[in-house]
């Protein structure tokens, strides 16, 4: 048991005085400076205050270089952006986070630390982030591999967070029976918990129930029509019973472990009544290469789809959510929703207005229902966000490191 020991981060310490100094000092910049909220303008977003810059695209947008000289003001502007808390790009923003200004102070809150991945493994991750009402209770994923280019660990606990909606909110480890093999995306349908797992050589990928009373797992979907999925890496289920869930190559290409692919990348759809099985998105309406995160609308008549492409890395990665039209027999007019700066989205949530929530690198990027990027809801410099979770009105966000909590002026539908 660890127990949560919530804190926030906000810039409490500077004086009112300071502030409007700041204030004064970057408003030439094309910056608006509060306590937890820089307010980006127009004009900054379009020419960018230096003549000469580049940006590895790894990095959050903070962290861009300035190139063959340096300007001070420059510098202090980038370390006010990696210092906020919530980036605001449109004013629409500040209404999401109940305040008025960039004046006003926001608080996220960390209520839990996990600890460190065993010292073999290169870097941990955290996925899943799925929310019972009957016990308050999260579930979250732990995912890392031992070295660069092998395997996951088929680890057999996943992170549960009790009292989820309290102060008192409590992590501790729970052992789903049997052990999930690489757990990812979860999603909670009529009762049950039901994970998209990558699966390695002897237990092969798909999706697995679970009940989140005993912790008893079975699996339910794990092949389409005798071909092993590559990785199932996250899935959500309608409450018509039509589970999607994407597929791509990230336990092969990442941990060199699975068997040689035979199916191309994409989305599937699976009846939980009728046991029907499709590709809905991928081979065969064009290239879906390393889907991840999934999320419908809040009148599920939409799906988003986030696309990584081979290594998140790379410039002409994929780093894209599309949006598609469900229909009866699949999915309708794919649209490039947002292609986002770093990284790639990994996780996606959307709300009962019509934004999409996308964790990418450094922070929470939120967009509205148009595609247009409201803003960003950081999470800690030396963390990545993963994926996100809707309890009421609070949206858990879960990072490589910690989990964090920030209350939103809306909810999940
Ligand atoms: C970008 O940064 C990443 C991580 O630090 C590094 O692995 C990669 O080589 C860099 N890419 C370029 C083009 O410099
Ligand atoms: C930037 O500086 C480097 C050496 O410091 C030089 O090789 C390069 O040509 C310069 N680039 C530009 C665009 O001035
Ligand atoms: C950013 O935060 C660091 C650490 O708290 C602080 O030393 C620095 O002055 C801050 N920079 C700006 C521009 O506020
Ligand atoms: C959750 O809260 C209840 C009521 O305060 C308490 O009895 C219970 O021990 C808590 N559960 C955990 C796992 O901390
Ligand atoms: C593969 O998964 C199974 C079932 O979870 C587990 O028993 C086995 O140890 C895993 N193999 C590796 C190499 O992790
Ligand atoms: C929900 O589960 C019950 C059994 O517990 C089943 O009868 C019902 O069809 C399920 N509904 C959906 C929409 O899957």
């Amino acid at each position: 048991m660890s127990p949560a020991t919530p804190s926030s981060r906000t810039h409490k310490s500077l004086s009112m005085a300071q502030l409007a100094l700041l204030i004064a000092g970057a408003a030439s910049q094309g910056l608006k400076i509060g306590p937890s909220i820089v307010e980006v303008s127009p004009d900054f977003n379009s020419v960018f205050p230096f003549n000469n810059f580049n940006r590895n695209v790894s990095v959050a947008s903070w962290q861009t270089n300035l190139l063959n000289g340096t300007s001070a003001e420059v510098n202090e502007d980038l370390e006010f952006l990696a210092n906020a808390t919530f980036i605001t790009y449109d004013e629409s923003f500040y209404e999401l986070l109940g305040v008025n200004s960039y004046e006003d102070i926001k608080e996220i809150e960390t209520i839990f630390t996990f600890p460190p991945p065993p010292s073999y493994a290169q870097r941990q991750i955290h996925d899943g982030t799925v929310y019972i009402p009957e016990t308050d209770t999260i579930f979250f994923a732990e995912l890392y591999s031992p070295k660069p280019g092998a395997y996951m660990h088929a680890i057999p606990f996943v992170w549960q967070i009790s009292n989820a909606s309290t102060t008192s909110a409590t992590a501790s480890k729970a052992y789903p029976s049997p052990a999930l093999t690489i757990a990812n995306g979860a999603h909670y349908h009529n009762g049950s918990v039901y994970w998209a797992q990558e699966g390695n050589w002897s237990t092969p990928g798909g999706l697995v129930r679970m009940d989140p009373f005993t912790l008893k797992t079975e699996p339910v979907q794990n092949n389409f029509y005798g071909h092993r999925f590559n990785s199932p890496n996250d899935v959500v289920v309608s409450d018509t019973g039509r589970a999607y869930f994407t597929d791509g190559y990230y336990g092969r290409d990442n941990f060199k472990d699975s068997l040689e692919p035979e199916l191309a990348n994409g989305v599937y759809r699976w009846d939980l009544q009728t046991g029907n099985i499709r590709m809905v998105a991928g081979a065969a309406d064009g290239t879906l290469f390393n889907p991840n995160g999934v999320a419908f609308n809040a009148e599920q008549t939409r799906l988003f789809v986030t696309m990584r492409g081979f290594a998140s890395g790379d410039a002409d990665g994929g780093r894209t959510m599309f949006a598609y039209d469900i229909t009866e027999n699949g999915l309708a007019n794919r649209q490039v929703f947002a292609y986002v700066d770093s990284g790639f989205p990994d996780g996606i949530k959307t709300d009962k207005d019509g934004r999409v929530y996308g964790a990418v690198t450094g922070s929470v990027d939120v967009f509205d229902e148009y595609g247009t990027l409201l803003g960003r809801i950081k999470v800690d410099k030396d963390d990545v966000a993963v994926n996100m979770v809707w309890v009421g009105d609070h949206l858990y966000i879960v990072g490589r490191n910690k989990v964090y909590r920030v209350q939103l002026n809306t909810k999940e539908r």
